[in-house]
């Protein structure tokens, strides 16, 4: 043989290449050593849906392990939770009432300042998160005030600042806001120190698309908007460049951590934000991104927990510190069981 990068050697050719990438590549042990992203338990955020009332957990059909799990019992599940590791959860209300400005949602004995306080009792330790949004709660199912047709928006940001600091109130540690209202971020800090929560954070959903894989959480939810669409005030998935200027602005405003949502339409705007901001950065694998996967796998189409672990490694080496995913039970297992 003679081409090139290759010569003549004693009296067989071989190759010259003195660096062969596969010699890392031989044992598990080898390809553990040199592995450049890792997933661990401390990195996965579960999102949880409580809804009113006692008895089991209501199954979602499209996500399988998924649930709207009763008031309740949230205590006890903070502690199972706990105990299986899981560090952190993203809490989601399915509203007790619905009116046209979402009034529920502020309500300090409304689900999520109630579900906050349950958890806590059953699992100090665990990070609370909650996700500050209005579509759940409003009967037009928008995620803001709305006015002759249109999502107002000052006065949606007037109205989360009230369910900011009800979640704060009831002991979250960190709020999420997900409106997609200009300036919600920085009002929804002014809130929070001028009430004396300077310590609450806030994780700042910064580049949420309109996106069509959040189909199974509308229904979990109960939220799909009764008019028209939210490309009002979601972010357009063709701009990667205006996703950069959401995340600047909501830095500016002082969110603590900065949020790409959906997680695999998003991991070059996660790499592009990894090299100009310093703040820690989240992905959310939405529930259209794990319906659709679980879904591959009941056809045998991909296998579940390898097709799952890929796109969390992936949203890993993208640049995410944080992944809020509904594998995350799950993940914790499986990191486990890995030891
Ligand atoms: C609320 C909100 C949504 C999601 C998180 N917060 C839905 C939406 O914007 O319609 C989607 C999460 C998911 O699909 O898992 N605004």
């Amino acid at each position: 043989m003679s081409s090139r990068g290759f010569e003549q050697g004693g009296r067989s050719a071989r190759p010259s290449a003195v660096v062969r990438p596969r010699r890392f590549r031989r044992t598990a042990a080898l390809r553990d050593w040199v592995a450049e992203t890792d997933l661990e338990s401390h990195r996965m955020v579960l999102p949880l849906f409580v809804r009113p009332g006692d008895g089991g957990p209501t199954p979602v059909p499209s996500c399988p392990g998924v649930a709207r799990y009763p008031l309740g019992r949230l205590r006890a599940l903070g502690r199972s939770l706990a105990s299986e590791g899981v560090r952190s959860v993203l809490l989601f209300g399915v509203a007790r009432t619905k009116d046209a400005e979402g009034s529920d949602a502020w309500s300090d004995t409304g689900l999520v300042p109630e579900a906050v306080r349950a958890l806590k009792k059953g699992a100090p330790e665990l990070v609370v998160a909650t996700d500050v949004c209005l579509c759940a709660y409003t009967t037009h199912g928008h995620c803001g005030v709305v006015k002759d047709g249109d999502v107002e928006n000052d006065a949606s940001v007037e109205r989360l600042q009230r369910v900011a600091l009800a979640h704060a109130r009831a002991g979250a540690d960190v709020v999420a806001p997900s409106a997609m209202m200009d300036g919600q971020v920085g009002a929804i800090r002014h809130a929070l120190d001028d009430a004396g929560f300077e310590g609450t954070g806030v994780l700042a959903y910064s580049t949420k698309h309109a996106s069509a894989f959040y189909g199974p959480f509308r229904e979990i939810e109960g939220s799909s908007p009764e008019f028209g669409d939210r490309a009002g005030y979601q972010m357009d998935p063709r701009n990667a460049r205006e996703a950069l200027r959401e995340m600047a602005l909501d830095a500016a405003e002082g969110a603590d951590i900065l949020m790409v949502k959906p997680a695999l339409t998003s991991l070059d705007l996660l790499a592009r934000a990894r090299e100009r901001f310093d703040l820690p950065l989240a992905a959310y694998q939405v529930s259209g991104e794990y319906a659709t996967i679980h879904a591959a796998a009941a056809r045998g189409i991909v296998d579940l927990e390898r097709a799952a672990r890929e796109t969390l490694v992936a949203i890993r080496r993208a640049g995410a510190d944080l992944i809020v995913t509904y594998f995350a039970r799950d993940a914790v297992r499986w990191l486990r069981e890995d030891r």
